[in-house]
């Protein structure tokens, strides 16, 4: 049993101990964002990840983010406080299937969200977060034909703003699925003038009422920035934490689903990990992330093109 243990300390002790980093993504319960090395969004933690000398990264996030660490990373110990801590947009996109995509356009490159599993990322030319998409597709010539996968909300948004007609693979993210545009529109109604803040996952009818798309750390950096005192946010509401911190005297309301309140839209995936099993997990350095080698390898070059064209 764990009760009577002071986990933040034997955390403390462990982390040093072991010379590990812990790695948050934003979406993390906030006292994971608070004891973490490095909070960030998926292409500030891959690089993290990469640069890192520590010998044990304690991932807390979802399994391919692991996963992506493990690939740039692989003589590093790379936990996971729950290996189920999955993604449904992962969940959508089966590399048998995708491969399958994949041969019927022989012509086309898979441009491919780092949302997905090894094996896809094996299958695929260059991956991309949201936050380096639009500026490593500006550098793919016009002509050049392209799948992308697996959000389908964010190729879509990708293809109207950037003029592209990428051939999109059909998933979603169930998180932002879930926002309500009913919703949404009387909150906005009770606030006037707040702006929308939304993550490019959301579907077209949510980000039609954005005053700003971008990645967790781009809505972070415009919650630093806005004019005036309330921002609704369109994402995982985890990230308000981060918001609060840095900005108290403002106001930050999630955006609701149907049921008219923002807990519809926790990530049922990153709500996995907890402070139990990231002790446990940088006490027995279990769960591990492992990756055959030929698989990691494959996957890797569509992740340096990332790296090397992000900038
Ligand atoms: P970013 O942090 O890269 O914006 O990704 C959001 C997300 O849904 C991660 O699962
Ligand atoms: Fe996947 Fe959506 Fe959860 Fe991100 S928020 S891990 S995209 S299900």
């Amino acid at each position: 049993s764990l009760s009577g243990i002071d986990l933040l300390a034997e955390i403390d002790r462990l982390r040093t101990e072991r010379n590990a980093v812990i790695l948050a993504h934003y979406y993390q319960k906030p006292e994971i964002q608070d004891l973490a090395d490095f909070v960030g969004d998926s292409l500030d933690l891959s690089r993290k990840a990469a640069e890192t000398d520590a010998d044990v990264i304690a991932f807390c996030g979802v399994r391919f983010m692991a996963e992506t660490a493990k690939i740039l990373s692989p003589d590093k110990i790379v936990v996971l406080p729950d290996m189920d801590a999955g993604c449904s947009l992962e969940d959508s996109c089966p590399p048998d299937q995708f491969a399958a995509f994949r041969a019927q356009h022989p012509d086309h490159i898979a441009l491919t969200y780092i949302n997905c599993s090894a094996a896809v990322k094996a299958l695929s030319d260059i991956i991309v977060t949201s936050s380096s998409a639009e500026k490593i597709l500006s550098q793919i010539p016009h002509d050049q034909k392209i799948i992308f996968g697996p959000d389908k909300h964010l190729g879509g948004y990708i293809n109207r703003k950037m003029g592209r007609d990428m051939l999109l693979w059909p998933g979603v993210c169930i998180v932002h699925e879930a926002f309500s545009e009913t919703e949404l529109l009387k909150l906005k109604a009770q606030h006037p003038g707040a702006p929308v803040a939304a993550h490019p996952e959301c579907p077209p009818h949510v980000l039609d009422h954005a005053d700003y798309v971008g990645s967790t750390s781009g809505i972070l950096d415009f919650a630093k920035s806005f004019p005036g005192d309330t921002m609704i946010v369109a994402t995982e509401p985890h990230i308000i934490h981060q918001m609060e911190k840095a900005v108290p005297e403002k106001n930050f309301i999630g955006a609701p689903g149907a049921d008219g309140n923002c807990n519809c839209n926790i990530c049922p995936y990153m709500a996995l990990n907890t402070i139990e099993k990231l002790y446990v997990a940088l006490r027995d350095l279990e769960p591990r992330i492992e990756i055959e080698e030929g698989l990691r390898l494959k996957a890797r070059t569509s992740l340096d093109r990332m790296l090397a064209m992000a900038g």
